[in-house]
């Protein structure tokens, strides 16, 4: 017994080394496979638990909002003293760049024809320390939020602009601008061939990019995939459909919850919500972990990718059926890089106008775009404001303030006042 144990001892010694090493490296794999199960099936229950929850409550709204009835809270037609007005309502990240030349162009305007709001970031007060325009004093909303950008706070932000202007029953129409636009014609072309339309200007076409999974079918039911559209985010709208975009919570919700941005596939957000992972891919066992790791940057991507700005109110007015309301173009021009052929990169980067490619002849071939064509729907739109054929776009975005500049002195928006350049202030 002594001598087997010894001899065993002398004998077992690398074969429990081995069994000890093989026995460690088979629980360090299960151990691994099962912490990335359920980390896994962690997050699976967690966004289950939650689309649960707002399911339930997005879809008994839905019913009680005995399906798409429009529920209008406003009575469009409230009389009001005075012209009708255009709401012009500017998403700024922080002050406006080109209030110089807004300033222009609203002193070519009637105060009675116009109103202006502003959601800037909170707590940001538009006054003579931060805008060179006496229009734009205290025009910023007191209950702005935190906007990140592609983020679902972009269509709340517009949804509180639309708000603040159907406050005042005298605006009938509402521009959405970002802080980068520009109006291309003086105000009293605008003001006409927006008043002449009784259809709101959005562009809304069917979103067939489907490998991006934009659309996801956790939405339905409350919004079918055929209902799902895209379009550009700098819209016009009439005072009707304007209330229908505020008094929307259904579809909203949806979008609150299916929405979310998506996160950056980098190492360090991975770190907050994969720490167990990627602590153990420190340990060596590589191959594992990275992929387990990857099915679940993966499944942050999916969850959260559907550039809410881009869909909401198209696919509200889808759920409406308020399609043959619209004119089904943007009265608001950008500029694609042509030599992005890549559609998602398009999608988020319009060209930026600098002072040299603003001038008179590029502003002139702008205005002079009679028809838009949609490819996704080999659909050419001809430009009309109530069946009277118009040039296409308004506004422009993109516009750097020497772009600007360069606009402004060619006198498109009215007499040119040079002083309105050399004012340094802010
Ligand atoms: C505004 O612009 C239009 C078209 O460019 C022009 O016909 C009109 O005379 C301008 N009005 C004023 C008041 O400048
Ligand atoms: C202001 O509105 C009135 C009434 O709609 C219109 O007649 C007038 O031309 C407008 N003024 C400008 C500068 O657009
Ligand atoms: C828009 O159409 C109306 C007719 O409905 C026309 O009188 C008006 O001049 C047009 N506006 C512009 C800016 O072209
Ligand atoms: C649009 O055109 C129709 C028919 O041409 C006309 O009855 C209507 O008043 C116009 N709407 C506006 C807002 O000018
Ligand atoms: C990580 O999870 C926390 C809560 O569990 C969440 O607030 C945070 O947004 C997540 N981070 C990423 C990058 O998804
Ligand atoms: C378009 O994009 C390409 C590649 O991203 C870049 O090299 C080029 O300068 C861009 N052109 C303009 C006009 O922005």
């Amino acid at each position: 017994m002594k001598k087997k144990t010894s001899s065993s001892s002398s004998l077992l010694p690398p074969l429990s080394a081995r069994h000890v090493f093989w026995f460690g490296w088979k629980l360090v794999i299960a151990l691994s496979i099962s912490l990335c199960l359920v980390a896994l099936l962690r997050l699976q229950y967690s966004s289950q638990e939650s689309d649960d929850d707002d399911l339930s409550r997005s879809s008994s709204s839905f019913s009680s909002s005995s399906r798409f009835t429009p529920r209008r809270s406003r009575i469009s037609n409230v009389p009001f003293q005075g012209p009708p007005k255009v709401a012009f309502l500017f998403l700024a990240r922080r002050n406006l760049p080109l209030d110089f030349l807004w300033g222009t162009f609203f002193e070519n305007a009637d105060v009675a024809n116009f109103s202006i709001h502003v959601h800037s970031e909170p707590g940001f007060v538009f006054d003579e320390s931060t805008t060179r325009s006496a229009f734009f004093y205290n025009r910023q909303l007191t209950d702005s939020i935190k906007v990140g950008w592609g983020e679902v706070s972009m269509i709340q932000a517009e949804r509180l602009l639309l708000g603040a202007a159907l406050a005042d029953p005298a605006n009938q129409r509402f521009v959405l601008l970002s802080d980068s636009c520009v109006p291309l014609y003086n105000f009293s072309y605008v003001y006409s061939y927006l008043m002449a339309s009784p259809r709101s200007f959005v562009d809304s076409f069917l979103d067939l990019d489907q490998k991006e999974g934009r659309y996801t079918p956790k939405m339905s039911p409350v919004i079918p995939k055929i209902k799902w559209r895209k379009g550009s985010q700098w819209i016009s709208l009439v005072r009707s459909h304007a209330e229908v975009v505020v008094d929307d919570e259904v579809i909203f919700s949806v979008f609150k919850k299916f929405c979310k941005r998506r996160p950056p596939i980098d190492v360090s957000k991975g770190k907050q919500n994969s720490s167990v992972m990627l602590s153990l891919i420190s340990v060596g066992n590589t191959l594992i972990e990275v992929s387990c790791l990857f099915a679940n940057m993966q499944k942050l991507q999916k969850q959260h990718n559907c550039i809410p700005d881009e869909h909401y109110v198209q696919t509200l007015f889808a759920m409406h059926d308020l399609d043959g309301e619209l004119e089904k173009r943007m009265v608001t021009y950008s500029l694609w890089n042509e030599s992005v052929t890549n559609m998602e990169n398009k999608g988020w980067h319009p060209m930026t106008f600098n002072y040299a490619n603003a001038g008179p002849q590029q502003i002139k071939r702008i205005k002079d775009i009679i028809s838009v064509y949609y490819e996704n729907e080999h659909r050419t739109e001809w430009c009309s404001n109530n069946s009277t054929r118009v040039p296409c776009f308004l506004f422009a975005r993109k516009f750097s303030r020497g772009a600007a500049m360069h606009l402004l002195s060619g006198g498109v928006l009215g007499p040119f006042d040079a002083s309105v350049l050399f004012d340094t202030q802010p």
